[in-house]
């Protein structure tokens, strides 16, 4: 049987993209881009780290987990917006701040990386359709995030943008995003946590049920849809939680960045080398 949430979410499909830049200001387009941007210098220092050993010879752990093509599961991907802003990112220039050009600079690589065909995974036809007009280098996947048809280690990187809080058991996407991921992979999970600070609270309790279903009903006719986006952001954890259970899951935290006080968070989490 169809769950409740995919239906929804095959029933706004075709004007996601807009509402979702419409209601956040075009927020979401950058907190993409930021994302993408802090995973490359990751990588790039990962590569940079897999440079000559003490003994002359390259560290063939590390070069091994960190290869020139990544491979790339952009995971309730939805119309893969996360996948189409980490291939730009991924394969234009320099990662660093540096101007120097050199390749093995201390923060990144002059290079760009190469980016196999990414997988965008979701369970939504509707969202997925969308996908093949952007004409991104992808293969659209229908799946769920709970239990994926990969075997073990076939990703370096899971992008998740706005997908954890509306899978039903966190831990169990968090899990098998571990499972799929290589060893010194990396999962960015870029969503909307439950509010803690006032401003926050006062944002998704009191304004954001105010505008964001009116808006949402009068460009979709779907005002249920933007309802329960308002309800399942309060339903969920918490960030500092949510670290917590993906460090109970193996993952280590490599980085949490909060946008705009709070409306939404990057929390950058890599699969230890040791877990090979
Ligand atoms: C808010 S959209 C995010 C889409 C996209 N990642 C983005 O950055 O805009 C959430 C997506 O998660 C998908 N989704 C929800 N639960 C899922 C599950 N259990 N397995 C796979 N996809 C799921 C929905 O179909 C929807 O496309």
């Amino acid at each position: 049987m169809k769950s409740p949430v995919r239906k929804m979410f095959d029933g706004i499909a075709s004007r996601y993209d807009f509402l979702n830049h419409f209601l956040s200001c075009y927020q979401d387009v950058l907190w993409r881009r930021y994302c993408c941007k802090s995973l490359k210098k990751m990588m790039a220092a990962d590569v940079a780290g897999a440079g000559e050993t003490a003994e002359g010879g390259v560290n063939a752990v590390v070069a091994k987990i960190v290869p020139r093509n990544v491979r790339l599961l952009d995971l309730c991907g939805g119309t893969g917006d996360f996948a189409n802003t980490f291939r730009k990112i991924f394969e234009g220039g320099c990662a660093c701040k540096c101007s120097s050009g050199n390749a093995s600079s201390q923060n990144g690589t002059a290079r760009g990386f190469a980016v196999d065909p990414a997988v965008i995974g979701d369970f939504s036809y509707g969202m997925l359709a969308e996908v093949k007009p952007k004409k991104i280098n992808a293969h659209a996947v229908q799946l769920d995030a709970m239990k994926m048809p990969f075997a073990e280690r076939q990703f370096d990187v899971i992008l998740n943008g706005f997908g954890m809080r509306n899978v039903p058991d966190a831990r169990g996407a968090l899990l098998e995003s571990y499972r799929v991921l290589d060893a010194g992979g990396y999962l960015c999970v870029l969503e909307f946590f439950s509010p803690r600070n006032l401003f926050n609270k006062f944002f998704y309790k009191v304004l954001a049920p105010l505008f964001i279903p009116v808006m949402g009903a009068f460009f979709s006719g779907k005002r249920d849809a933007y309802e329960y986006l308002v309800n399942s952001i309060i339903r969920f954890l918490p960030v500092d939680e949510f670290c917590k259970m993906a460090e109970e899951c193996g993952f280590e935290v490599k980085k949490v960045k909060m946008f705009d006080g709070g409306i939404s968070f990057g929390v950058f989490l890599h699969k230890p080398v040791s877990a090979a």
